[in-house]
């Protein structure tokens, strides 16, 4: 497995790959990573040469956020992705992606305002902007993401549209803990009581799904039916609960075809994010 932490070599290793017509799929990541990144090797797997990113993103991190404290554990990473059949892992340092003087930002307008927008305003700029920046770097045919982050697939598949970019974009569904909790590298940052409370998350999926499988579609109703179970929850504090459309993030105001309930709450101070389809997903 290549390691590589300049743009410049990354470009001679592309180049030569090019030179053979291998097809290239990416992987981004913060790194911290667990099964739910695991996963998004299977698709990548497709092409000849299977790229993993690791680049804690300063710019998607808002001035509260816990960008210095993201865990980095890198020698487990390395390891992991070795054993996983990586080709090569892309491991810039900021002031390679972002050096003196960068003034550049990818804005998806208005998508990125709803959901975690609300709370995060400049979070998805940066998403955007770096996956934009990887993509030119590393020229992968297929890049794969989790459904986890569900608002970051509609955001970076419609960037991909709106700027004529040769890229498959795929998504893979979301990998669970036992008792449902969505894997994430922030679940580290739970204790025992907030790990427990935790699953007021997945409890809440499951509770509109039921009540929409007894004949609730009525959007308010099912929200307000999430709310009240998080709310009893005493270390869970609701940062919203919607649901849209999940193709365009569009509200709904009655669950049909390819509805989606996204949910973001604290517990504690982590703010933890999930989300489940409801009715069914085109
Ligand atoms: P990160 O949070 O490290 O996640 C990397 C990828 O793993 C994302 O596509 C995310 O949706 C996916 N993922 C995380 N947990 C998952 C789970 N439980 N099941 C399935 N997939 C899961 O998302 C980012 O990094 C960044 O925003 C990034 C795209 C790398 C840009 O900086």
């Amino acid at each position: 497995m290549q390691i590589v932490r300049t743009i410049a070599e990354f470009k001679v290793l592309r180049s030569d790959w090019a030179d053979q017509n291998l097809t290239v799929s990416l992987v981004p990541t913060m790194g911290a990573l667990h099964a739910g990144h695991l996963s998004l090797l299977g698709p990548a797997r497709m092409a000849d040469r299977l790229v993993v990113s690791i680049f804690v993103n300063p710019t998607q991190f808002g001035p509260n956020e816990d960008l210095l404290h993201y865990p980095r554990p890198l020698e487990q990473d390395l390891s992991l992705l070795e054993r996983n059949g990586v080709d090569a892992v892309f491991l810039p340092a900021a002031s390679e992606i972002y050096p003196a003087g960068y003034r550049t930002l990818v804005a998806v307008d208005e998508l990125s305002s709803r959901l975690c927008g609300v709370s995060r305003p400049s979070h998805f700029r940066g998403v955007a902007t770096v996956v934009l920046k990887l993509f030119n770097i590393i020229q992968p045919q297929w890049a794969v993401f989790g459904q986890k982050d569900a608002q970051q697939t509609v955001i970076l598949r419609r960037m991909v549209q709106d700027l004529n970019l040769d890229v498959e974009v795929i998504v893979q569904p979301i990998v669970r803990e036992i008792d449902g909790l969505a894997l994430s590298s922030r679940n580290q940052y739970l204790n025992v009581a907030e790990r427990k409370a935790a699953t007021i998350l997945f409890r809440s999926l499951e509770f509109a799904q039921q009540a929409l499988t007894q004949g609730e579609s009525k959007t308010d109703v099912l929200v307000s039916g999430v709310r009240q179970l998080i709310g009893s929850e005493p270390l869970a504090r609701l940062d919203y609960a919607e649901i849209v459309n999940a193709a365009d993030l569009s509200p709904v105001e009655q669950v049909g075809d390819n509805a989606l309930l996204a949910l973001a709450v604290f517990i504690g101070k982590t703010r933890l994010i999930d989300n489940a389809f409801l009715g069914r997903n085109k």
